[in-house]
């Protein structure tokens, strides 16, 4: 039986998202789109290869359709809300959030702001509605995380957690090591591939790791932690002259994420390590170590970042829910 979305967003991760399901012949029906400048509609399912067509010379639809009238109107099974993260107060996307939920649709997201604020309320209404509500694509982009917590690792006690959780970071500093690239020109690199949020100042000022980082806490220890909890301080002041010190000493600098509850330490910073420590990898590349009872330590590394790679995980969870409810 064949599972229906409808998409908000068709950024790099909502073009991605469309591209694989058109790419795979996947058996899903997109019932709506929405861009923030129109929509379209169709229940019987949208031409994807259209939608895709007319994005990239322009808006996806009518502009008499907006998102709101896409996540109210359209006729899906899961609503897939991929617009651009909004730190402050996570809207529109969780009002777009509560609204399917309350028309009984399951949530699927990649948009970290209303997963770091609002979890906890998301969850227990998609709880009172008999929904699901998943978001591993908020964190650590291809790596199956929030499967992994929630299933693989499900009885065991999760004792500490750091790790790389910013692409655009691990990139920037892979190519101002390896090239010599100034700061601005390795992250005109990481914005031309993807890799960066629409406001890079995110990602840079380690607001982004810190984002996930709350994510993840709030996850495993549902300890209602929020983002000015979290010790912050980016990359956008180091230069390529600190690297290079660091070099000399057969040491690199990444940007580390970290969470040690029993602590009390939550924090994203740049840290000096030796060039053969585990979590020093290049590019776009993500690595989340957990320290558990039962298992010891877990390490997951992979692509943290990018469309393709970010709607692996979102085309995840729609076909975990698809699997797990009867759709249509
Ligand atoms: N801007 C993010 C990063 C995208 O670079 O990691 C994935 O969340």
């Amino acid at each position: 039986m064949s599972v229906r979305i409808a998409v908000l967003g068709l950024g790099s991760v909502g073009k991605g998202v469309l591209e694989m399901i058109a790419k795979k012949d996947l058996d899903i029906i997109v019932t709506g789109v929405a861009d923030s400048k129109s929509g379209l509609i169709d229940p019987s399912g949208l031409d994807i290869g259209a939608v895709l067509l007319s994005k990239r010379t322009g808006s996806c639809g009518s502009v008499a359709i907006s998102a709101k009238d896409v996540v109210s109107r359209a006729d899906y099974d899961i609503l897939v809300e991929v617009t651009p993260t909004n730190a402050g107060d996570g809207e529109p996307a969780f009002s777009y959030m509560k609204l399917a939920i309350e028309r009984g649709k399951h949530v699927v997201t990649s948009n970290k702001g209303p997963i770091s604020l609002h979890l906890k309320e998301l969850k227990g209404l998609a709880r009172e509605r008999g929904v699901f509500v998943r978001y591993e694509a908020t964190v650590g982009g291809a790596i199956p995380i929030m499967h992994t917590l929630g299933n693989g690792l499900a009885g065991n006690e999760i004792l500490a957690l750091y790790g790389v959780l910013n692409g655009t970071c691990n990139y920037i500093l892979t190519r101002m090591a390896a090239e010599g690239l100034t700061y601005d020109q390795a992250l005109a690199e990481a914005r031309e591939l993807g890799y960066a949020e629409a406001d890079p100042t995110y990602d840079v000022k380690g607001i982004d790791a810190a984002i996930k980082l709350v994510i993840l806490a709030n996850t495993i220890w549902d300890n209602g932690v929020s983002l000015d909890r979290v010790d912050i301080t980016g990359i956008d002041l180091l230069t390529t002259d600190a690297l290079r010190l660091a070099e000399e000493k057969d040491c690199t600098i990444r940007l580390i994420a970290e969470a040690f509850p029993n602590r009390g330490v939550l924090r994203v910073s740049p840290r000096i390590i030796r060039k053969d420590h585990p979590l020093v990898f290049e590019g776009s590349l993500n690595a989340i170590t957990l320290e558990t009872d039962m298992a010891g330590e877990i390490t997951l590394i992979g692509k943290g970042a990018g469309s393709i790679e970010t709607a692996s995980a979102i085309i995840g969870d729609i076909l975990f829910i698809s699997s797990h409810v009867r759709c249509n």
